[in-house]
């Protein structure tokens, strides 16, 4: 009976925290390391300090969630990362919560 009540208990916590970033699949928590060993040293060399300026800057590319999505995945892509689209999901998450805070309902 224990055990039912703990997983009730889990999933109601889900419900309620899960629409903020309902159309987002991956975890900022785990994107940010990811993000800070594939991404942030050439983003260091073009602008300096932690490179986050690239994401902040006003003449950005990045405009929407999608576009977003479709950055990570080229830069991915192009830089040969090789990371896998769970891996991805979880960098536009932290990309997203962390700089560019689009609406994802
Ligand atoms: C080989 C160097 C390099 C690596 C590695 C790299 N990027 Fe980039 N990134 C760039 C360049 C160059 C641009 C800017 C392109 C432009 O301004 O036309 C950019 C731009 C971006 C932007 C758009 C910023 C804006 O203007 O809004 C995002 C988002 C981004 N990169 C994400 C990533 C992610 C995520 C990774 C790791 C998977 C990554 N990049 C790895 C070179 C790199």
């Amino acid at each position: 009976m224990k055990s039912i009540y703990r997983k009730f208990a889990g999933t109601a916590l889900l419900a309620v925290s899960l629409p903020v970033f309902a159309l987002l699949a991956g975890k900022a928590e785990d994107g940010g390391p990811l993000h800070d060993h594939f991404c942030m040293g050439c983003h260091v060399n073009m602008f300096g300090g932690d490179g986050s300026a690239i994401y902040l800057r006003t003449e950005r590319r990045v405009n929407s969630i999608e576009g977003l999505m479709g950055q990570v995945a080229f830069c991915n892509e192009q830089t040969k990362v090789g990371l896998n689209q769970h891996e991805i999901d979880d960098i536009v998450a932290y990309l997203n919560e962390s700089y560019y805070q689009f609406e994802t309902d």
